[in-house]
């Protein structure tokens, strides 16, 4: 069975596509990868002819035989809405990965995605990653402020904003940026430690 990995957030622009490009590239010259790509407006389905290294599936079958397909482990992208697909995919993950910046607003808007996911499912590891931090920029708990009521962890490792990440989805991945690769590398083991 693959290990279902969901990167969500009904925010768009939070870096959920490229965080999920760059932990399926990096991941696959390990193990058998597949993205699921919920998005309709495409995004990493249209470079599907440019990934060589990981499968990149527009998904148009039932949910629950996602399970059922032979991978190691399966990303799931998904839209920056509220999609019907999303409880089900809430459902069936293992772990649930939620991109967000550190802005107070950036927070307020992860609460409805939070609510959705402690409904729908209560044994999956919910694990936000802070992206696009700005250089020099310290994450003060006071960002986190509202966040405790909810039964989620945040990752140890956080993502900058580097220009590496932009170019990444065209050049297979941030190999080239030493600081990013560092962190792709730690978040993929982060989250590798969850799941086996
Ligand atoms: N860590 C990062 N550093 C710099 N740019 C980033 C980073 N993560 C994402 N981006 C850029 O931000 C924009 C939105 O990212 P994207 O992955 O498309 O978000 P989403 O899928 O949540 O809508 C894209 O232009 C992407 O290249
Ligand atoms: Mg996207």
């Amino acid at each position: 069975m693959p290990k279902i990995i969901l990167v969500t957030h009904q925010k768009g622009g939070v870096g959920k596509s490229t965080l999920t490009f760059n932990l399926a590239q990096n991941i696959s010259s390990n193990a058998k990868i597949a993205v699921l790509d919920f998005d309709l407006q495409g995004s990493l389905s249209q470079l599907k002819d440019l990934v060589t290294d990981f499968d990149i599936i527009s998904f148009k079958g039932e949910i629950k035989s996602i399970s059922n397909l032979e991978y190691d482990f399966i990303f799931i992208d998904t839209p920056p809405y509220l999609s019907n697909h999303l409880p089900k995919l809430v459902e069936l993950a293992d772990l649930i990965i939620v991109p967000t910046k550190a802005g107070i607003l950036d927070l307020l808007a992860i609460k409805s995605t939070l609510q959705l996911i402690e409904q729908e499912n209560k044994t999956a590891e919910t694990l936000i990653v802070f992206n696009m931090i700005k250089a020099n920029t310290t994450l003060t708990l006071d960002i986190l402020i509202g966040l405790e009521e909810y039964n989620v962890k945040i990752a140890n490792t956080h993502i900058s904003d580097l220009v590496a990440f932009t170019r990444s989805v065209l050049v297979k991945g941030v190999t080239k940026d030493r600081n990013a690769q560092k962190q792709i590398d730690n978040l993929t083991k982060e989250i590798i430690t969850k799941l086996i």
